[in-house]
């Protein structure tokens, strides 16, 4: 849907002018949705010992209550033997979500205000996504001839930690670059008022797309995928839908980046280094 629409947020939504939602808010209400429908869809299938009915696949408010006490249960009870690999991309996608819709927003000086409609979107999106992902790593605890590499000493597991680790480091310097590009805004001089918020963003990638948050983004998505093996339907999807959403938003901000900054460095592509 994004992509039909064009994700028109932020710099891009600046034509959008009611039904608007405060956009730190907004992207916490958003972000916060994934890890714990994730968490908890995987707690479903987790043995408790004060709550069996739990193992059917079912979000609920009490599956919610029990995830604590259940994922110390299974790293005691898994670790080392069959739930290796699973605790490893438990961990990867708690880090990145709590990064993503706790402590980024609040690193950032402002958010602009984000349309009701793309909010709604967003969590939508996040609880799909959060429950399929999260039921794949949560049937693949219980399966025991599974085609899912459960060894995490698997090339295809070691090469996605990798790679999404990469993915994730690169995404949050990046993200941090814009973040303190309007910290510092008091040191510029620009006229407008668009230029006031916005600024041409320099350092790492910056230097050849203008979108290397979003290009960090894929990578950490397909690393993800990558170390389930290359077995799970979802994370592949994931992967996807993050490329098909970023990318369109990219040729966007690269537009605007050019149409708005007349020195904007002409040799940047929008999201992929010498091609896109
Ligand atoms: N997996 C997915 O499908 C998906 C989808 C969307 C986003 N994300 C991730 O979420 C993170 C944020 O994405 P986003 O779409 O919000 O990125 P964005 O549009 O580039 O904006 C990021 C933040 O930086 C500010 N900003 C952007 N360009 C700026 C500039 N030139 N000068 C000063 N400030 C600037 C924005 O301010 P304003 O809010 O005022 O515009 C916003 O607060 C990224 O890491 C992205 O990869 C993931």
């Amino acid at each position: 849907m994004l992509r039909i629409i064009g994700a028109p947020y932020g710099s891009q939504g600046q034509y959008l002018k009611s039904l608007l939602v405060n956009g730190k808010l907004a992207w916490v209400l958003m972000e916060i949705i994934s890890p714990v429908v994730y968490i908890s869809t995987i707690a479903s299938f987790l043995e408790l010992p004060e709550s069996p009915s739990t193992s059917l696949p079912l979000f609920s408010f009490s599956n919610i209550l029990s995830i604590p006490k259940a994922l110390i249960h299974e790293i005691y009870a898994r670790a080392g033997s069959n739930g290796s690999l699973q605790l490893v991309l438990i961990t990867m996608w708690l880090t990145h979500y709590l990064h993503r819709a706790i402590i980024y927003p609040l690193s950032q000086k402002s958010r602009a205000p984000m349309h009701v409609g793309i909010m709604l979107l967003g969590i939508g999106f996040n609880l799909l996504n959060g429950f399929v992902n999260g039921y794949w790593v949560g049937s693949s605890f219980q399966q025991t001839n599974t085609t899912t590499s459960n060894n995490a000493s698997d090339l295809h597991f070691i090469i996605g930690v990798a790679v999404f680790t990469m993915g994730f480091i690169g995404n949050i310097y990046h993200d941090h670059i814009l973040v303190s590009l309007r910290k510092n805004k008091d040191n510029k001089s620009d006229n407008s008022k668009q230029q006031q918020r916005y600024f041409i963003p320099h350092g790492g990638l910056f230097g050849l797309v203008s979108c290397p948050h979003y290009l960090c983004e894929v990578v950490e998505w397909v690393g993800y995928w990558v170390a389930t093996g290359l077995s799970s339907r979802p994370a592949i999807l994931f992967a996807i839908s993050t490329f098909s959403v970023l990318c369109p938003r990219a040729l966007e901000i690269h537009e605007w980046y050019k149409n708005t900054f007349k020195e904007y460095p002409k040799n940047r592509k929008a999201i992929v280094p010498f091609l896109i």
